[in-house]
């Protein structure tokens, strides 16, 4: 059977993780083999580069170039160690984040040439692209209010990168609508903001599609 890649993407608070763990029991209770993994992180390196990208009390001075370049060592080391291999295993892989996110913080957020943060992420992820993007938009106010809200329940987790201001999620927020409008095959944006089972089923319409097999020769 052939391996899935689909991507999760959007906004903090806009359900992801909810959405991830949801569909991943759909698909095994069909007998799929489904891996979920997050970006940056879901290999050991990654995990250390996570930790330094949000968490260490030594990132404060990090430039946007240097962030730029973790988030594609940690992408280039989930690639090469989980992803090409599962994909060829014929797994389903649930990727929390991937290189959207990177156009989007790193290109729009932060600002930095567009052309530019194209070619780091060609340089990690080469061939490897999504077979499915799912996009779950909910609005900047409700965003910024699940990210206050999950802060104040991890009072001693300081994130760097949700330390940025409004605009810069503004951007990013914007960054993902030009995403979806360059790449319409790949990225279906879904309205987030409604009740989880309503995103649920919006997503299993994206999904299905993909796991029909093949008409016989
Ligand atoms: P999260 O796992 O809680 O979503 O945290 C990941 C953070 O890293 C989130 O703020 C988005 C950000 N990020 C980037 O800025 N660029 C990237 O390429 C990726 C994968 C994540």
């Amino acid at each position: 059977m052939k391996g899935l890649l689909i991507t999760f993407e959007g906004t903090e608070g806009s359900g992801k993780s909810t959405q991830i763990s949801l569909l991943a029991n759909r698909l095994r209770e069909m007998g799929r083999i489904v891996r979920t993994l997050r970006e940056p992180g879901g290999t050991p390196i990654g995990e250390e580069i996570r930790h330094t990208l949000k968490h260490s009390q030594n990132n404060q001075a990090m430039s946007s170039e240097a962030e730029l370049l973790l988030m594609n060592a940690s992408r280039a080391q989930l690639v090469r160690e989980v992803i090409r291999p599962a994909l060829a295993a014929g797994e389903i892989i649930l990727c929390d984040r991937f290189y959207d996110s990177t156009t989007a913080y790193q290109g729009y957020g932060r600002q930095l040439d567009l052309h530019m943060v194209d070619l780091i992420i060609s340089a990690a992820v080469g061939e490897t692209r999504p077979d499915l993007t799912l996009l779950l938009l909910v609005t900047t106010e409700m965003s910024e209010q699940r990210r206050l809200a999950r802060q104040s329940t991890l009072p001693f987790m300081r994130d760097r990168m949700e330390e940025a201001d409004r605009a810069f999620f503004e951007r990013v927020q914007q960054g993902y609508t030009e995403i979806a409008q360059a790449h319409p095959n790949r990225v279906r944006s879904l309205d987030a903001s409604g009740s989880v089972d309503l995103v649920r089923d919006s997503i299993w319409k994206c999904v299905v599609p993909l796991l029909e097999a093949p008409p016989a020769a």
